[in-house]
């Protein structure tokens, strides 16, 4: 049982595109088959980003932290991640974001997540 609808792809209606905040972050909560976490979305430049909402490095919620161009900042220590490729910038370790395929159907924004990774 999921809370939200999901497709054969494994794409899970997550957000309407008016939802998502340009240079911010929106946080969606979701629950599938019993494994919750959440998920962020944002919009730079015209495209949909959708990672996990965990940073790698001390699990801070990424989505409290704020975007400079496509360069997500983490509060927690400040390390940096490039939206675009996933990868940290600052400290340059191995460590990135997760990142999730989106797909968008109208205004609906469909995200491909994998609640087990
Ligand atoms: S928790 Fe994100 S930089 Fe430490």
């Amino acid at each position: 049982m999921s809370t939200h609808e999901k497709d054969s792809a494994g794409f899970y209606r997550l957000a309407q595109l008016d939802q998502i905040p340009e240079d911010d972050m929106l946080q969606v909560p979701m629950e599938d088959e019993g494994v919750e976490l959440e998920v962020a979305l944002t919009i730079v430049d015209g495209e949909i980003y959708a990672f996990r909402d965990v940073c790698p490095h001390m699990a801070f919620p990424l989505s409290v932290g704020y975007i400079n161009g496509t360069t997500l900042h983490c509060v927690g220590h400040a390390w940096t991640f490039d939206l675009k490729s996933g990868k940290a910038v600052v400290p340059p370790v191995k460590k990135g974001l997760k990142l999730y395929e989106t797909r968008l159907d109208g205004d609906t924004v469909w995200v491909k997540v994998d609640p087990l990774f």
